[in-house]
This record gives structure tokens, C-alpha cells and sequence, in this order.
């Protein structure tokens, strides 16, 4: 395994998503927590992150210098090879303008990182940079501003490179990491998700033996491919509670229902719509909503969860991002549901089950593909927790969930059809409040405006508007008009994150 210490990078996820691609597990591991890490693992390689900070700065991040005598090849990134440089005895300066952007730059293909790579475009983000690069290395790559643009010491099997190979940007970047994954540090691409599932199968039965395990099913990537993987290995010590609240998308609960009733899993779906719209009622502020929803649908997990009696574990699908953003690693969080601070006290439980902790989301999909999970469970775009709710702006009733519901259930037949259903990462109609007047045949008309969202994101935390083909917008705007009562006018969002986000309330 590779150990990827992050120095407070924008990058670090993406780091470790490329070295999963490579088919290398990896972890990201706090700087402050080196010496912790090690004292249980022993990585056969590691990387250190970009950093927003200059090396020189009293409070710049540090590690053990011993690191360097481990004999485990390094690979520094940005700060990473600033870091390195200065740590062993050479020199880094901060020059007078950023190198930012796409970068021609050159490449001593004799240099075992860059084996097979020619000159080519590199991602830079820096300001300062090495000057002198420490005793026993070699400058093995520049560009017009920056000389030592990557040093290497290729006994010691240390490098450093001043641009990002995990940004798609640099031409051959994942071919450098391959380089050094594969050659130097002689890691085999052995993570692939059919001996994870064989060897999570394995743990999960070692962890809960005989006991009865309960998991709240949502219906959503993480907690559908959580299910199918205990049923593989625990069968019917699993119970499921899926608690519909009626702000599904169209046929969804049924789609959720289908998937996972006739299996071994006990599985219990809970049509809990009235009491959701009932609270619901006369409520237009969306944090209300949230908070209401996230409420009941605790209240609801409880009473159900008291009829099935004593449970040994709680199961969820906390993924490896979530641990990453929670602070690494630390006990374990509880991940919210429906931003509530966390699942109650349903039943006495002895610990979690958390199988997906060490995945990414691209690799919970092909986890639950190699499951055999259906296709619409696996591609499933991420769906707030709170629903429809906070897609009907303004006050919720059945009436306006069903007109978004046709409306949105058209949108995305329309977006399946032109092909385009997994390169947009988001997409979903909004029932606005407002109503302007429309013509229909000899009509006047005063209905709502739907309003159409759609982004292309990797992290969720910023993204861009996708840029459908104006012919998918015309068909799906005049579909939507002609198939659904009450919308007489649809527009289409084309703000980004920021300032906008991706949700309308
Ligand atoms: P925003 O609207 O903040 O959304 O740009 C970012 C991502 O989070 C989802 N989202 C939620 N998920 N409960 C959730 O479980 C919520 O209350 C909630 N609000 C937004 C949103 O769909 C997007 O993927």
C-alpha cells in the first residue's frame, strides 16, 4: 500500500483517486499523523501532497526527518518537493510572479519517473520553487521559468516534481505515477473490487458472527451497495429499514423495493408519506424542511427499528471521503442522515459495520456491479436526503410533488435518451413558486415555472453548468409543456457553485 501524507493540498482526494485507478490502495494520512500511521503499516511507497504554505513560514507543515531513511521510495508533490528539497539541504525561493496553468515543459526521459515520457504540458500552481536542489539529487525536468521543475536521487529513489501529475491537465501524469508505482516502488495493481468483495465478505462475517445486523436503506449508491454486500455475506442477519417519505423521485420507491425484496435480507419499506406531508404542511422555509424531515424520519427509523427487537450492529455506508473530510480516520463518525447530527439510540448496538469506509465513490459502483447490483441502483446521481422536499420551493403538497415528479421523471428519460446520463454528475427539475402567464391554444394561462438544474462536478464543493445541446433542451422543454399540467414556462439554471449551489433551496 502507498501512504499519501497531505500537507493541506487542494488536490489530495484526487491524488488518492488516481493511485486507485492505478489499482494501488492507498490512504490519506494527516502530516501530523505520520508516526502514528507507521507504527501499524508499513507502505511500499509514499507521496507527499501540495500545501497552500511556503516551506520557510514558522508554522509551514513538518514531518520526521526519518522518514527520509526508511528506505521507501518518495515522491513530493509541489509543497511535497519543497518540502523534500529543504529538509535534506537544499534551497527553495519564492519568485516574483505565479507559474500557473498548462506549461510546456521537458522531461530527461533517462530518469526512471519520466521513463517513456517526452516533453509535454505540465498543471503548475506555484510561487515559490527550488533553486538548488540537495546533495546527491539531479534537476530531471524543466520549464522556461522553473529549472528544477523535478529533482530526482534515484539511489535513494526520491523525487519531487513542482507540478501536479494528478490533475488531468498534465499530459502524462498518470503515466509518471505508473512509473513510479509500478517500477520504483514495485506495488503490483492487486486492488480491484472482486478480491475487495471477497475479503470485505470475509471481515464483515468475522466481525458480526452470529449477530443481527440493521442498516437504514435509502435507496442511494452507498447504502444500496452496503445491503447487497452483507446480504452476500450475512444473508438474513440483515434486516433493512427503508423509510419512504414520500419525496422520492418518480417510481423510486418501487425501483428500491424491487431490488431488494425478494432477496435473503429481511427488507422493510415503511409508506411513511402522510405523516412527512402532514408535519410538512404550511412550511416554506427550507431549513425547516430539512429539519423536519430529518426528524421524522429518525422517528420513524425508531419505531420500526423497536418492532424488530434486539440488533447486534449497525450497519451504514460511510465511504472513504466521508472519513477524510471528518478528519482522517479518527473513531468512529457517525455519518448524518438527512443532516441530523447522527442516527439514535435505536436499539442497543455493540459497533458499527462500515464496509465501504475504504472506497471511493467510483469504486463503491464497481463494487456493486461485481455485486450484480441493477444498473439504476449503481448509477444513481446523489439525491439530498431530504428529497423532493426541498425541490418544491416553497410550501409542499402531494399535488405539487406529483407535478415536479412527472416533470423531472421526463428529464431525465430525455437525458438517458441523448446519452448524456453519466457525464452529467447532477442533474433534476425544481417546481419553483413562481407562476407567470402563459397561452395554451386559445387560453390564457397562470401556471408555475419549472426550472431545470444540471452540473458537472467531481467533489460536489464547486461545479460548472453543463452545457446540454440546446436540440435535448428543446425536446425535453416541449415534452415537459405538453405532458404535464401546470407548467406553462421552464428555464434552465446557468449559474456555477460558486456563487450558486447546486440545490435551489
Ligand atoms: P449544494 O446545494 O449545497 O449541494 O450545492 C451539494 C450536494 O449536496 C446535496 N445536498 C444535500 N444532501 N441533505 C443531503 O443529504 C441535504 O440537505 C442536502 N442539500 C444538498 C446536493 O444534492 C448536492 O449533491
Amino acid at each position: 500500500e502507498v501512504m499519501i501524507i497531505d500537507f493541506g493540498g487542494q488536490y489530495n482526494q484526487l491524488i488518492a483517486r488516481r493511485v486507485r485507478d492505478l489499482h494501488v490502495y492507498c490512504e490519506v494520512v494527516p502530516y501530523k499523523k505520520v508516526d502514528q500511521y507507521l507504527e501499524k503499516h508499513r507502505p511500499q511507497g509514499i507521496i507527499f501532497t501540495g500545501g497552500p504554505n511556503s516551506v520557510y513560514v514558522d508554522d509551514a507543515p513538518k514531518i520526521d526527518l526519518k522518514i527520509y531513511d526508511l528506505g521507501i521510495p518518495i515522491l513530493g508533490l509541489c509543497y511535497g518537493m519543497q518540502r523534500m528539497a529543504v529538509d535534506l539541504g537544499g534551497q527553495v525561493s519564492r519568485s516574483q510572479s505565479r507559474e500557473f496553468g498548462k506549461t510546456p515543459t521537458s522531461f530527461d526521459s533517462q530518469a526512471k519517473l519520466f521513463k517513456g515520457i517526452g516533453d509535454s504540458i505540465t498543471w503548475m500552481s506555484h510561487q515559490d520553487f527550488v533553486t538548488q536542489v540537495p546533495q546527491g539529487f539531479e534537476t530531471v525536468a524543466s520549464t522556461q521559468s522553473t529549472p528544477n521543475t523535478a529533482m530526482a536521487n534515484e539511489d535513494k529513489k526520491l523525487y519531487g516534481v513542482q507540478f501536479h501529475p494528478e490533475v488531468n491537465h498534465t499530459e502524462k501524469g498518470q503515466d509518471m505515477l505508473r512509473n513510479f508505482l509500478y517500477d520504483i516502488c514495485g506495488l503490483e495493481g492487486k486492488w480491484t473490487m472482486d478480491r475487495y468483495a471477497k475479503t470485505a465478505i470475509e471481515g464483515i462475517r468475522k466481525q458480526v458472527g452470529q449477530g443481527k445486523v440493521l442498516l437504514a436503506l435509502s435507496g442511494g449508491v452507498d447504502s444500496s451497495v452496503c445491503a447487497k454486500l452483507l446480504e452476500k455475506a450475512i444473508g438474513d442477519q440483515l434486516t433493512c429499514i427503508f423509510v419512504d417519505h414520500g419525496l422520492m423521485r418518480k417510481n423510486e420507491g418501487d425501483e428500491v423495493e424491487a431490488a431488494f425484496k425478494d432477496t435473503d435480507l429481511h427488507f422493510i419499506r415503511v409508506n411513511a408519506e402522510d405523516r412527512f406531508l402532514a408535519r410538512l404542511k404550511g412550511v416554506t422555509d427550507p431549513e425547516e424542511k430539512r429539519k423536519i424531515i430529518g426528524e421524522e424520519f429518525i422517528r420513524v427509523f425508531e419505531e420500526e427499528g423497536r418492532k424488530i427487537g434486539s440488533v447486534d450492529y449497525l450497519a451504514q455506508g460511510t465511504i472513504y471521503p466521508d472519513i477524510i473530510e471528518s478528519g482522517a480516520g479518527d473513531a468512529a463518525v457517525i455519518k448524518s442522515h438527512h443532516n441530523v447530527g447522527g442516527l439514535p439510540a435505536v436499539v442497543d448496538f455493540k459497533g458499527l459495520v462500515e464496509p465501504l469506509r475504504q472506497l471511493f465513490k467510483d469504486e463503491v459502483r464497481e463494487l456493486g456491479q461485481e455485486l450484480g447490483l441493477a444498473d439504476y441502483l449503481v448509477w444513481r446521481q446523489p439525491f439530498p436526503g431530504p428529497g423532493l422536499g426541498i425541490r418544491v420551493m416553497g410550501e409542499i403538497s402531494k399535488e405539487r410533488l406529483d407535478i415536479l415528479r412527472d416533470a423531472d421523471a421526463i428529464y431525465r428519460e430525455e437525458i438517458a435518451k441523448a446519452g448524456l446520463d453519466r457525464s452529467i454528475n447532477q442533474y433534476f427539475a425544481v417546481l419553483t413558486n413562481n407562476r407567470t402567464v402563459g397561452v395554451m391554444g386559445d387560453y390564457r394561462t397562470y401556471d408555475y415555472t419549472l426550472a431545470l438544474r444540471a452540473v458537472e462536478t467531481t467533489d460536489f464543493m464547486t461545479a460548472d453548468w453543463s452545457k446540454i445541446p440546446y436540440e435535448v433542451l428543446e425536446k425535453i422543454s416541449s415534452r415537459i409543456v405538453g405532458e404535464v399540467d401546470h407548467i406553462n414556462r421552464i428555464v434552465y439554471d446557468i449559474t456555477s457553485k460558486p456563487p450558486a449551489t447546486i440545490e435551489w433551496e
